[in-house]
């Protein structure tokens, strides 16, 4: 598929593209169900594994012939995306069968359509470690057409740390949704590391949080469906047939590790990095891990 990669501008104080706010009155008057669930991420943090897993967990047993035939970017709808030919979108949300409807936002707290909050809906936030997560969207960004050029590593990395990145700073994304956690009971915040690390035991938070009580092999089928190699042989969870991506640069499903940083971060990055995270951190409870 061609097409232009499009520019970052400033979108309420945010940077953005045109493929994320084309909709945008539509995306803000979107008219929430009390069961939706929203998955919420800063991008590359782990949103399609986090998708996946909720969309097991809820339709594995009664649709299994959906896992089979619908890839998991229509059964998860994205909301704010624009990417024409395609749907919208709000108008895949609208027209999803389901029940619950599970929905995929980028958006920093402050933009997630209000109706989300009146209808009282269940949102599983994922962060992922700065460090980890921009190498990710590094990669990411050199495969995906509709992103704007990276360049190179050194100066994708300045403008990181910057938060001239699609969905803004990584900062104040992480840090917004952690602060609104804390008077929200309907917010259940997760982190990529915790799910590396015993993906069965934050299978268990989360049906907790959901209210949802699986048996134990239906557990253990979703732990095993959700490993990074399973969903990398997956055609419906691997995007290798979404045509922005260019899999000749890189893979969607690329590492799924944590601390590959450690192979693209030089000393002096790491530690001009580490100086930069601690003054944007220092007001902040939130807590990384960036190695295990
Ligand atoms: P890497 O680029 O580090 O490999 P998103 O879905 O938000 O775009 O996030 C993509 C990142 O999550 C990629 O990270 C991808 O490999 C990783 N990921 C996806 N599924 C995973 C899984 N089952 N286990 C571990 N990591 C996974």
């Amino acid at each position: 598929m061609d097409v232009t990669r499009p520019k970052l501008f400033d979108f309420h104080g945010v940077s953005m593209t045109h493929f994320f706010t084309d909709n945008w009155d539509k995306v803000q008057n979107f008219k929430a169900k009390p069961d939706d669930i929203v998955v919420a991420t800063y991008p590359k943090a782990g949103t399609t594994w986090m998708c996946y897993l909720l969309d097991l967990l809820y339709f594995h047993r009664t649709c299994p012939e959906r896992e089979k035939s619908v890839p998991i970017y229509d059964r998860v709808p994205f909301l704010e995306l624009v990417c024409s030919p395609y749907p919208t979108g709000t108008d895949k949300a609208d027209s999803l069968p389901t029940s619950p409807r599970i929905i995929k936002t980028h958006l920093p707290v402050q933009f997630l359509p209000k109706s989300f909050w009146e209808q009282n809906c269940r949102i599983v936030y994922v962060a992922r470690n700065a460090k980890d997560n921009v190498v990710s969207y590094f990669h990411f960004d050199r495969m995906e057409k509709i992103q704007p050029e990276p360049g190179d590593w050194d100066s994708f990395l300045e403008r990181f740390k910057d938060g001239k990145m699609v969905f803004g700073s990584w900062y104040d994304h992480v840090c917004g949704w952690w602060e609104k956690k804390q008077t929200s009971s309907k917010i259940h915040y997760m982190f990529y590391e915790d799910l590396v690390e015993d993906t069965g035991r934050e299978l268990e938070n989360l049906c907790s949080f959901l209210g949802l009580s699986p048996l134990e092999e239906e557990k253990k089928e979703i732990v095993r469906c959700v490993q990074f190699d399973v969903m990398k042989a997956n055609p419906m969870t691997n995007q290798m047939d979404d045509l922005t991506l260019d899999f000749s640069v890189s893979q969607f499903l690329r590492k799924g590790k944590v601390g590959d940083w450690k192979n693209h971060f030089t000393v002096a990055q790491n530690e001009q990095f580490d100086e930069d995270y601690k003054r944007k951190m220092k007001n902040t409870s939130l807590q990384f891990r960036e190695e295990m």
